[in-house]
């Protein structure tokens, strides 16, 4: 039989995934400096051992003042290649791909690790537990909520240097032997806070109308996406909602602001944009009764770019995806054909939710998910052979 798509390869640019099911990215506030340490190349390395087609590094600050924490993964300097090309090697011995999620925290930067927050009077990390607290910065002096740094409004300096900073950081990568950058513009760090008119309230050109506040976004694409090969895929993580809907502001960016972003991207070199929501507002209502709740909106932005007829971008859905049948039947396209050679194409343009499935904490409790969803549904994967006789096999066969 024919493997679900969700089993079949597919090729963005010049970069072949195995299969449709990505690691989505995970801090896990054990770097040093900013140095991905032995903790990262075994988190990373199990799940590309174990059948990720691609595995991305956690959220890694272009500056020395955009970690969330002072243990965030860092790519500012020349020095903090090293250990990422430590994992990029292993993850290639796997026939597997590595990512990375380059990111800025913005106003939301300079706070505790969530394992120390909530003992002291606030979660902010002072200079004394290695934090920043006088140089978060943001497009406003707003803080994100109580116990948060004040940004300061950030300068033509600032914007420059955070330009340049994406840019030196994604040249980095890619010495580093990454096969693919994820711009991270979502959840209330940097990108997310500008977009946002209720974070945004700058009245240079860069706030105030849609188009000024998604530009320092825009530029930054550009920087990148000038300086990777042109064969490398690139991919923009956005919170395609603030849910602030029903706060009583008068304007906040939601699915259609969303919408209007993502049919700009095609033409600016990106593959795919990646669908979470939340995170710039502590008053935020999300409606989690609903596990599809954010599949839901993946689904409508592909549909609304497909019916504009806009091809060029990937849909990725990310959240609460835990069960085999559901990440099947997100990407299911039911196109069939000789399965015996490997066909890889990309099906834009074929009515599905999403174009892959990205998956974060299910990871944390089944390193093993690929090979586990694979059984369930019939498809024969390759195991590492060191693994060979530990392979699930049928009738619970020993
Ligand atoms: C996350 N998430 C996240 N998102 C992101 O864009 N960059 C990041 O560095 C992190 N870090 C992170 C750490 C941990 C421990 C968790 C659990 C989550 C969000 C994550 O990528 C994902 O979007 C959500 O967890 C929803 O997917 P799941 O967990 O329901 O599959």
């Amino acid at each position: 039989p024919n493997p679900p798509t969700l089993f079949t390869p597919i090729k963005i640019r010049d970069v072949t995934f195995q299969n449709r099911i990505w690691v989505a990215p995970m801090c896990t506030y054990s770097a040093k400096d900013g140095f991905l340490t032995d903790f990262h190349f075994q988190h990373l390395s199990a799940f590309s051992f174990r059948g990720a087609s691609l595995t991305i590094i956690e959220a890694t600050s272009v500056l020395p003042n955009g970690g969330i924490t002072p243990q965030d993964s860092g790519l500012w300097s020349d020095a903090q290649i090293a250990p990422i090309r430590r994992i990029a090697d292993f993850v290639h011995s796997q026939g597997q791909k590595l990512g990375i999620q380059l990111a800025h925290a913005g106003r939301k930067a300079s706070t505790l690790a969530p394992w120390l927050v909530g003992r002291g009077e606030s979660d902010l990390a002072t200079e004394d537990v290695g934090g920043w607290p006088a140089d978060v910065m943001g497009p406003s002096a707003i803080p994100w909520g109580k116990g948060y740094a004040t940004p300061r409004e950030m300068t033509a300096q600032d914007i420059k240097d955070l330009i340049n900073g994406f840019r030196d950081a994604a040249k980095r990568a890619v010495e580093a032997g990454v096969d693919v950058i994820e711009i991270h513009a979502a959840h209330g760090y940097l990108f997310c806070s500008w977009m946002s008119p209720i974070s945004n309230k700058r009245t240079d050109q860069y706030g105030g109308s849609f188009e000024n506040r998604i530009r320092l976004l825009l530029e930054t694409i550009k920087a990148v996406r000038e300086v990777i090969p042109s064969g490398m895929p690139l991919l923009v993580r956005v919170s395609s909602t603030e849910w602030m809907e029903n706060s009583g502001e008068p304007e906040s960016w939601d699915v259609e602001s969303t919408i209007r972003l993502a049919k700009l991207l095609p033409a600016l070199g990106v593959d795919l944009l990646d669908v979470s929501s939340g995170g710039n507002h502590e008053k935020q209502v999300i409606p989690r009764h609903n596990v599809d709740y954010q599949v839901d909106i993946a689904a409508r932005i592909r549909a609304e770019l497909l019916e504009a007829g806009i091809k060029g971008l990937l849909i990725g859905a990310v959240g609460l995806i835990t069960e085999a049948e559901a990440a099947k039947s997100i990407v299911e396209n039911g196109k069939e054909g000789p399965r015996d050679q490997v066909e890889i194409e990309n099906e834009r343009g074929v009515k599905t939710k999403a174009d892959i499935v990205l998956v974060a904490r299910q990871f944390l409790r089944e390193p093993e998910w690929v090979f586990r969803v694979a059984y369930k549904l019939g498809v024969e994967v390759k195991w590492p052979i060191q693994y060979h006789r530990g392979q699930f096999r049928k009738d619970g066969e020993l």
